[in-house]
């Protein structure tokens, strides 16, 4: 497996403006809708909690909520927010780290699965998140379809949010040959800027079906969105949810 930092994506200082640069851009409400119906009683565990824009309002309806990061900034950002302290964080790995097990949805939300360096370690993260569920238990998936069509010359920028008080560009570049896509957001604010990293390793749906075979994990839906809509060839981005079979396999 590649050398990984799993706590680099905090490590730029992201912690401190994430849920200002990406509330506006997510169905918060939607997502946690659906999680709650996907999750019955719980428990939930949340791979990359982040500032807990998901795991708050799941924990404050009444679900037990985990989490795993592997990054202390993004971590003391959700502890500082009220009822941040009482869900308990396991900071490691989401690919190898533990946080018991029992689980009845493991969630892995916003393309973070492409957050891991290459296949084996995604490959190692569909097993792990197949070893914390209970018989079964889900695990979702959120992601977009790689766009490779968007590309000129494998770059490409996009405006990401114009306001009076901040400007955000993100700039890419893909490596096809590795399904690779490295990218850095600059965002304009108040007379400075601020550089944030952030580097991908896409894999299209059917890959990531693979991999759950691969953990022993069947494939239950697959939809556009977190409303349920159908995935279908305009698709941009799908919500994919894998289940433990109910009673272990013989052998
Ligand atoms: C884009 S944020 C998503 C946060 C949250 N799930 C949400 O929906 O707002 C990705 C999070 O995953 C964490 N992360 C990325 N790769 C990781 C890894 N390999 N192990 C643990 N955490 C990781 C980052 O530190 C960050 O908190």
């Amino acid at each position: 497996m590649t050398a990984f930092d799993a706590a680099r994506y905090g490590a730029s200082g992201i912690a401190a403006e994430y849920d200002d640069l990406y509330a506006h851009e997510w169905d918060t409400d939607g997502t946690v809708d659906c999680l709650r119906y996907l999750a019955g009683a719980g428990p939930v565990l949340e791979l990359g909690i982040g500032t807990g824009r998901l795991a708050l309002p799941l924990a404050a309806g009444g679900l037990e909520v985990h989490g795993i990061d592997g990054s202390p900034e993004m971590v003391a950002a959700l502890q500082a927010k009220p009822g941040g302290a009482d869900i308990p964080v396991t900071i490691g790995d989401f690919a190898t780290a533990s946080a018991g097990t029992g689980f009845s949805l493991v969630v892995l939300a916003v393309n973070t699965i492409f957050a891991l360096p290459d296949q084996e370690a995604q490959v190692a993260c569909f097993a792990n998140a197949a070893r914390h569920l209970a018989p079964g238990g889900r695990f979702v998936v959120e992601a977009w379809i790689p766009d490779l069509g968007a590309f000129r010359h494998n770059r490409r920028v996009r405006h990401r949010v114009l306001r009076d008080d901040l400007v955000s560009i993100e700039s890419a570049e893909l490596e096809p040959a590795e399904q690779r896509m490295r990218t850095t957001q600059a965002v304009f604010r108040n007379g400075s800027v601020r550089l944030y990293p952030a580097n991908h390793r896409y894999a299209w749906p059917s890959e990531l079906d693979l991999m759950a075979r691969l953990a022993g994990l069947e494939r239950e839906d697959r939809w556009a969105d977190w409303h349920r809509r159908p995935f279908d060839d305009h698709s941009t981005t799908h919500v994919t949810v894998y289940r433990c079979p109910p009673h272990p396999r013989s052998p």
